[in-house]
């Protein structure tokens, strides 16, 4: 039986997010430039798009860049921002067609100026598609994510618009950068890495937590599928016992 049909299509998550790692690993066993590990990866990023939409899922997040992966050599950083903003033209056109909904989480003002505006562009033109909420992580830090949650509920707060009594999950899950998003219900990282490297730190509570030695470049159609069969073999407790759940 194929990994496709082992997949229980009552028990689809919801929210599905990814830490997309590996390219450059990818690039040096390929005897390549790391960029061209980078430029692989974005045929991934493609393919995951695609089962999202075989298998119903309604929210991808990806972690493109970390705000410590500013830390990168300026010809890498370049390159990423240069082929985000190429992927983005190339893309558009069908995500367009695909009901797909773009949204950007990080710190957007950090990024170049060019591609500030094309992500402007993009997410206003897509704001009313239902099928995928396609959700790139740019500039992300799950700290970053928390500490501006934070600070903007303080000004709130000073400023009489909420009192603290007032502060509860839901309310601080609004002042959140994935406002109105679900918690991924799985978190999928590649390149057998086991860490979750800042990213989001508050809304991965709960998330099954999916491990595999695939470099990202590589992980197919096929690899997704595992992991979400693998998922749907989880017993997802919430504290309680087996036993309270059946
Ligand atoms: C992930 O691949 C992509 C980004 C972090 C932008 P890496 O570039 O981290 O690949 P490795 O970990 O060096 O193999
Ligand atoms: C995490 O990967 C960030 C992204 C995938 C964008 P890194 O490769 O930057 O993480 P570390 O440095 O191995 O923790
Ligand atoms: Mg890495």
């Amino acid at each position: 039986m194929s990994y496709i049909d082992q997949i229980n299509k009552e028990k689809i998550p919801a929210h599905v997010a990814i830490i997309m790692d590996g390219n450059g690993r990818w690039a040096k066993s390929h005897a390549k430039m790391r960029l061209s590990g980078h430029q692989e990866g974005a045929k991934s990023v493609k393919r995951a798009i695609e089962v999202c939409g075989e298998l119903g899922i309604k929210y991808l997040t990806v972690y493109a860049f970390s705000t410590e992966n500013w830390n990168r050599p300026h010809t890498e950083v370049n390159g990423l921002m240069n082929l985000l903003a190429n992927s983005i033209d190339k893309e558009f056109d069908e995500i367009h067609r695909n009901k797909i909904r773009i949204r950007i989480i990080g710190q957007i003002d950090k990024l170049p100026p060019n591609l500030q505006k094309k992500l402007k562009v993009v997410i206003d033109k897509t704001k009313d598609n239902d099928a995928l909420n396609f959700i790139i992580a740019l500039s992300y830090s799950g700290r970053w994510d928390i500490i501006n949650a934070v600070k903007n509920i303080a000004t709130d707060c000073s400023d009489n618009r909420i009192s603290p009594d007032m502060i509860d999950d839901s309310l601080f899950e609004k002042y959140l950068s994935t406002n109105e998003i679900p918690d991924p219900e799985l978190l999928i990282r590649t390149s057998g890495e086991e860490r979750i490297s800042n990213f989001l730190l508050y809304q991965l509570a709960y998330s099954e937590l999916y491990f595999t030695d695939t470099l990202w470049p590589d992980f197919s159609k096929e690899d997704f599928y595992k992991a979400i069969i693998n998922y749907q073999h989880r017993e997802r407790r919430f504290g309680q016992t087996s036993e309270q759940l059946t």
